[in-house]
């Protein structure tokens, strides 16, 4: 059944979203305030890299049941469901969630409201926002009691988000009446119906289920880059480590991978957020362990800067480092809390003459750090390098040889800050590899090597 919905906010979250509520045959508007971005949108160009979204794009727009609007007014005569997907980031110097452009967009949208309608949260808020926004809603709008509000977050990641999107692992959703979770199974009826499990429950549990599932990969990643700080005291392989470890069906591989740490526009400010918010609720303690895992998250950075140091030289002063990768994972474009760009920027505040490549990232890269030097090619970024720092496991990065980059580079000094490279090959070559977590004088055998069943990572 067709659906005439509305999308509030028009970035990765919200484009995502209308895009694919429109591929599964609703009637969608979306709305954002960049009145450029809107432009964009409506000519069929999409201003993020993401894989997919494109073609979703054109065709939705060429079906006639998308567009993209900068008007609330045109949203709320359009709207039987209203979507909130605009941005929840860090409040600037502190570690909690700044509302307010989901506040902005709730008192904008409430006045407009003048017959029934639900309005559905997906961006990531504190607990207890559900409840506050809908009493709002019910005080602003003409409408009043006729207007819902429901919780159904988001689990999307970037890079993945129309995969995501259509087909989600869980759909969760928030709701106080049966009236609301009808209307979400009929949204989301294609899916629910090719078999993803669907969960009603309370705004509460979903507004957590959110913060709870990005504190717990968080915490994973943080606790294999703890061993690795280990492994490095003990003289072990946190590589095979993490290869063990996840050949537990208990435990699992993924979100195990060893290195420079998370970084983007989500783990790290929601797990600082859901702290401060749990410290407001008086449950403070239960969340302490995250300020570990953020502080050895912090950790990989400063780790991996005193490597640099400890292979170019203690005086980084004018020392040619070349740093592969600026967005924070590979098929992003996006730089928000970006682990290399954040190395990069600190090597570069200690004097070292910084190159970055970026096969999709240099444009943001360029425009967040214009301080740093970027070249258009890894062959390019890495010519006269004293040391390479592979920070971002792009393909493009992880297939370089030996040869090719040993043809440009002044010293053969590599630091595979992802664990993505293969290590003897660069050794067996002649370059000085080295890697978080793992031994200088050179990773163990890797389990395949021994005979044992591997696990791909
Ligand atoms: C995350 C969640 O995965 C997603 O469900 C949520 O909706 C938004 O936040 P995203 O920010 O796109 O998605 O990135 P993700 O793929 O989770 O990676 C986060 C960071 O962790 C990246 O910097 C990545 O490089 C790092 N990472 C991931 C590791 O260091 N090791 C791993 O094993 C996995």
């Amino acid at each position: 059944m067709t659906a005439r919905l509305t999308v509030l906010g028009a970035g990765y979250l919200g484009i995502t979203h209308a895009v694919c509520m429109a591929h599964l045959g609703h009637d969608v508007l979306a709305v954002d305030t960049d009145a450029g971005r809107v432009d964009q949108l409506n000519s069929g160009r999409v201003p993020i890299h993401e894989p997919g979204l494109a073609d979703l794009l054109r065709s939705g727009l060429d079906s006639g049941r998308l567009g993209f609007t900068t008007s609330y007014r045109e949203a709320a005569r359009h709207g039987d469901v209203h979507f909130i997907c605009v941005g929840t980031p860090q409040l600037r110097g502190r570690n909690r969630a700044d509302l307010s452009q989901v506040n902005e967009c709730v008192t904008t949208l409430a006045p407009l409201l003048d017959r029934q309608c639900l309005v559905v949260g997906k961006s990531t808020v504190p607990a207890g926002t559900a409840v506050r926004l809908a009493g709002e809603l019910v005080r602003l709008a003409p409408a009043g009691a006729g207007i819902e509000l429901a919780w159904n977050p988001e689990f999307l990641r970037e890079g993945h988000a129309v995969a995501d999107t259509l087909a989600p692992d869980r759909i969760v959703v928030g709701v106080t009446s049966p009236g609301a979770e009808k209307t979400l199974r009929t949204v989301y009826a294609r899916l629910i119906s090719g078999g993803t499990p669907f969960y009603a429950t309370t705004p509460a549990t979903a507004e957590l289920a959110k913060s709870a599932a990005n504190s717990f990969l968080a915490t994973k990643i943080s606790f294999i880059n703890a061993m690795a700080e280990l492994c490095e005291a003990a003289g072990a392989d946190v590589t095979v480590l993490s290869e063990i470890l996840g050949a537990d069906a208990r435990i699992g591989s993924a979100f195990l991978r060893p290195g420079l740490g998370f970084g983007g526009g989500c783990l790290p400010k929601d797990i600082r957020a859901f702290m401060a918010r749990a410290a407001e609720l008086g449950a403070g303690e239960a969340l302490g362990f995250l300020r570990e895992v953020d502080a050895v998250n912090l950790r990989c950075r400063t780790r991996m800067i005193e490597l640099t140091c400890s292979l170019a030289g203690r005086n980084l002063s004018g020392a040619p480092v070349c740093v592969l990768g600026a967005a924070f994972k590979p098929g992003s474009d996006d730089v928000r809390d970006s682990p290399s760009l954040d190395v990069a920027q600190i090597l570069h505040g200690m004097g070292a003459q910084v190159t970055v490549h970026d096969p999709v990232a240099l444009a943001n890269a360029r425009r967040s750090c214009p301080q740093l030097n970027y070249a258009t090619s890894a062959l390019e970024a890495a010519r006269g390098a004293a040391v390479v720092l592979v920070l971002t496991e792009w393909p493009e990065f992880t297939r370089l040889t030996p040869a090719e980059l040993g043809g440009v580079v002044a010293r053969q000094c590599i630091i595979d800050g992802r664990n993505a490279l293969d290590p003897r090959l660069w050794q067996d070559a002649g370059w000085d590899y080295r890697a978080l977590g793992v031994n200088a004088r050179g990773p163990e055998r890797s389990l395949a090597d021994q005979g044992a069943a591997r696990h791909s990572r």
